[in-house]
């Protein structure tokens, strides 16, 4: 069978009830995450993969690693025996979406950075921290050296407990959100340290460095320029910047306020009418607080950037998700190999003791 229309998929996923599970990233499309159960951020949505208990497949409108945490969360080796051997089905309803940050960091590159940093310092003294945005198999890599993973959620929480077990960090692969913590946590600038993936680091550098941060950014937050932030609020002093973490250090430096989707509908949320907001972040989410809240003044600072990646959840491809499940002929389906979900899960397991 085909679904072709809203009214046929709430029919068949109605039939589903709590035994299907879909949940949406705030950036996907206003028409699809309309029709998901859950909306979150990432760490949001790690959390309600890993606490499911009733479900019996999940389809993940957001990115291709997204869809891999909940696969590791939602299939530990505890939770599959408990379900006498039963795997959770984790469907990305397309498989083209992936996150250019993530594959910013291969494995082949990070083995390349430790063994050249084990040339200048003894790496028994990193902790590896990867941001979730990045591969299980980075995560994996993380977890076997007893590292973690954060999300822009809790990355102060995550580098402050990562400082108290080494007395230096390797940051993957956002270099924004690992410099804008870094400076938030009062870390001097000399401390900090750009890993470069062909030309490394200066030895001496690498030798006095709190984090090493790697090459990586988000392709969409960092469109957003500081002289676009600045020009926007010369035109209009009253409003609030507040921007995304992934944005640059001299975006962040200049914002009101800055954090994760979640908190920056939180601020949305909690303002009065008439205030005036402009906002670096992805630009379906933008545009979607803006609608909720005429009683706002809500701008994209500058040019509105969409994630493309997520914008390929479009509802036609989640009906063809949910039409995999009914069909039984499951084509989309993530799954981490179990050597790696096993030490990415150690890794992930270490962010979320910390709440
Ligand atoms: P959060 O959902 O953690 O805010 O991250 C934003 C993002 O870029 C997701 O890919
Ligand atoms: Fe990746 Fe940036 Fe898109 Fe998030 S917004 S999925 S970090 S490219």
């Amino acid at each position: 069978m085909e679904i072709k229309t809203v009214e046929e998929f709430q029919k068949i996923r109605a039939s589903w009830g709590e035994k299907l599970l879909i949940l949406g990233h705030y950036y996907i499309p206003d028409e699809t995450i309309l029709l998901t159960d859950r909306q979150g951020d990432s760490l949001a949505l790690s959390q309600f993969a890993a606490a499911n208990e009733t479900c019996d497949a999940i389809i993940f409108c957001g990115v291709h690693f997204m869809a891999e945490t909940a696969d590791i969360l939602a299939n530990s080796l505890e939770k599959v025996a408990k379900r006498g051997g039963k795997r959770i089905p984790v469907l990305l309803p397309n498989m083209k979406s992936g996150c250019p940050m993530a594959d910013m960091a291969t494995m082949a590159e990070v083995d390349d950075c430790w063994r050249r940093l084990g040339e200048i310092i003894d790496t028994e003294e990193i902790l590896p921290v990867t941001y979730v945005n990045s591969s299980a198999s980075v995560k994996a890599f993380c977890g076997r050296h007893n590292g973690v993973v954060c999300t822009s959620g809790n990355a102060r929480r995550v580098l402050d407990w990562a400082l108290t077990q080494k007395p230096r960090i390797l940051f993957l692969p956002d270099q924004h959100l690992g410099r804008n913590t870094a400076i938030e946590m009062g870390i001097p600038r000399e401390e900090i340290v750009m890993w470069e993936k062909v030309a490394g680091a200066p030895a001496d550098a690498v030798r006095n460095a709190k984090i090493i941060l790697w090459e990586g950014c988000c392709p969409v937050h960092n469109k957003m320029e500081a002289g676009v932030a600045e020009s926007l609020q010369r035109e209009k002093p009253e409003a609030r910047l507040i921007v995304h973490p992934e944005c640059e250090q001299e975006v962040v430096a200049q914002s009101h306020s800055a954090g994760s989707t979640a908190f920056i509908i939180k601020e949305i949320q909690n303002a009065q009418s008439g205030d005036a907001f402009i906002v670096g972040t992805e630009s379906h989410l933008v545009d979607r607080l803006a609608t909720e809240h005429p009683e706002l003044e809500i701008q994209h600072l500058g040019e509105p950037h969409p994630c493309e990646d997520m914008g390929l959840n479009t509802p036609e491809y989640l009906f063809y998700a949910l039409e995999q499940l009914e069909n039984g002929t499951l084509k989309n389906v993530i799954t981490v190999p179990d050597e790696i979900a096993a030490d990415a899960r150690i890794a992930l397991e270490n962010m979320l003791k910390l709440g």
